[in-house]
């Protein structure tokens, strides 16, 4: 029996982890915090998904069009093949997720078909959506419960408050993973080796790299941490698309883009509309533009605010503001009304925030790594599908499939060689990150971190300001290594330690590639140079100082890869 170690429980572990042990594997599901502590869990946004072959689903959406949207968003870095698998899939995942009780919104009970979101850059209504606001808790709460229940029958094993600090990798492929159990006051306990025959990685993303996210405070980026000290490659890290309204306050918090879609307007300081000289579509430009013009309001303000407006939003007859507000946005409005803003009559203080990272560990189209035995999906995940900027929408889709792939590939007896034959062709040689030596900076805290990512790799980017960031971090790293070389049992004694190393190597490799690609393209904006450059319409691939690059292969892989 193959034995499976999942670590991750959002949309994509808990999707890996489900099809793998229906399948028949033996399979330990790890997380650092409780189960449903993942952004899967925050998502307001839906799921975007091809349901044209399904009852209820959307009949005049297609393929080619879902494709073509994604492609488009993506400015160039998107790998069609994998694109369209995702979206060839959709319509399984929707109905594997509604299999397992996920209650996707419908226009009138029960049997009547389900309300399709139409969003900004997708060409037709097709996005899904459970509980309004709630679709990723009504899929996190679904796959959850399907997971204690699994685990109660025997057929998993869950280990919660479970920190996975290492991958280990004997010869030439995984054996397993260590860790150690998180105990009350965060601190970490003894470490213990968990035997596996695959690690799924599927960690979430790395917002708390900038002190503005709309990720939970789990999300550290240890899965790519994890990635590069086992010899991983990772990709196109300069790509991290900021949301352009997340709330102005600590533990920031994500205002949906569907409340500007239904008419909310964004105001200045002195109560002046500004998208309206910004872009021809206003409130409803493209999430990278809107950012920008957040931000540059927020800089040149003397209160370094800018404010969403929702008293424009026309409501139905009947209803008040409020009790609109609440039934539309009802985890919006409960998180807005807990922290005393009613904003159905105040303007809500927004920021843009760190919201989604394209780039991660280089997978392919089956979730493969360039480790034997390692795999990687969701967020932590660079597969293609996201290219230069994410299409909204298309991450929870994304995530569910490629779990589920993983998880019927492990389950299966049948499966594939379980490591991704890169084939270099037009794919990028992996350049190793530098290794770090000097220390000069000021000393380590997690906020001056987030302030150094936030001024050097944020919204807009130029090469003194990341070169700034760079030797910062690189200073950090140095006196984090030479403090583990002083005293060897200098491991991290906290869940906080430990996730701060995660998120100084993650932060590292991301100033790297932002530095080395020097256009702006999607969500990488550098202020020196504004324009896209055709000749690097390419990925960049990174490994850690000191690991051996993947050997080239000359292989044909067409069929394995779109499956
Ligand atoms: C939003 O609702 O504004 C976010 C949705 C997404 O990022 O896909």
């Amino acid at each position: 029996m193959t034995d499976v170690l999942v670590i991750g429980t959002g949309v994509a572990g808990l999707s890996a982890a489900l099809s793998a042990a229906e399948a028949g594997a033996r399979v330990t599901v790890v997380t650092k915090a409780a189960l449903s502590h993942t952004a899967t869990d925050r998502a307001q946004g839906g799921m975007a998904a091809m349901t044209g072959s399904l009852p209820g689903g959307n009949p005049t959406d297609s393929v080619r069009l879902h494709v073509q949207d994604t492609l488009v968003a993506g400015a160039g870095l998107c790998d069609p093949l994998v694109v369209h698998g995702v979206v060839r899939d959709s319509a399984a995942a929707v109905r594997d997720l509604t299999g397992r009780g996920v209650a996707f919104d419908r226009v009138a009970g029960p049997d009547s078909p389900w309300v399709q979101g139409l969003e900004a850059a997708h060409s037709v209504s097709r996005i899904l959506h459970a509980g309004g606001d709630a679709t990723g808790h009504a899929i996190q709460e679904a796959l959850s419960a399907r997971a204690r229940e699994m685990a109660h029958g025997g057929h998993i094993r869950l280990c919660e408050y479970t920190l996975v600090t290492d991958v280990i990798v004997a010869g030439d492929r995984v054996v397993g993973c260590t860790a150690r159990p998180v105990l009350p006051g965060r601190e970490l306990g003894g470490e213990e080796f968990l035997p596996a025959d695959h690690v799924v990685l599927a960690t979430g993303g790395a917002g708390q790299l900038y002190p503005w996210t709309t990720n939970p405070p789990v999300a550290t980026g240890d899965g790519i941490a994890l990635a590069l000290r086992a010899g991983a490659e990772v990709r196109d890290l300069e790509f991290f698309q900021f949301h352009p309204t997340a709330l102005a306050a600590p533990g920031s918090f994500l205002i949906s883009e569907a409340v500007r879609g239904e008419g909310a307007v964004l105001r200045n300081q002195h109560g002046r509309r500004f998208m309206t000289d910004v872009d021809p579509r206003e409130e409803l430009a493209p999430r990278d533009v809107v950012a920008r013009a957040v931000f540059a309001v927020r800089t040149a303000s003397d209160d370094g605010a800018a404010y969403l407006d929702c008293s424009t939003i026309p409501v139905p007859s009947g209803l008040t503001r409020a009790e609109f507000l609440a039934r539309r946005f009802p985890s919006i409005h409960a998180e807005l009304t807990r922290r005393g803003i009613d904003w159905s009559t105040e303007w809500v203080p927004v920021s843009p925030a760190a919201h989604y990272l394209m780039g991660g560990i280089a997978t392919d189209a089956l979730g493969r790594t360039t480790v034997p035995g390692l795999w990687a999906a969701g967020e932590c995940a660079r597969t293609g599908m996201h290219g230069a900027n994410r299409l909204a929408s298309n991450s929870l889709l994304e995530a569910a499939v490629l779990g589920r792939r993983i998880g019927e590939l492990l389950g299966d007896s049948g499966a594939p060689s379980d490591v991704w034959p890169v084939a270099r062709g037009t794919d990028p040689e992996p350049r190793e990150l530098p290794h770090c030596d000097s220390t000069t900076a000021e000393s380590f805290s997690r906020a001056a971190l987030q302030r150094t990512m936030w001024q050097g790799a944020g919204v807009f980017r130029t090469a003194e300001g990341i070169e700034r960031a760079k030797a910062g971090l690189e200073s950090w790293l140095a006196a984090a290594s030479s403090s583990d070389e002083e005293d060897t049992a200098a491991a991290p004694g906290t869940l906080t330690d430990a996730e701060d190393r995660n998120l100084l190597t993650v932060g590292h490799a991301l100033v790297c590639a932002t530095l080395a690609r020097a256009e702006s393209r999607g969500a990488h904006q550098r202020a020196d140079h504004p324009a896209t450059d055709p000749r690097l319409a390419t990925s960049t691939a990174w490994i850690a100082s000191g690991s051996a690059a993947p050997t080239p292969e000359r292989t044909d892989h067409a069929d394995s890869l779109s499956r």
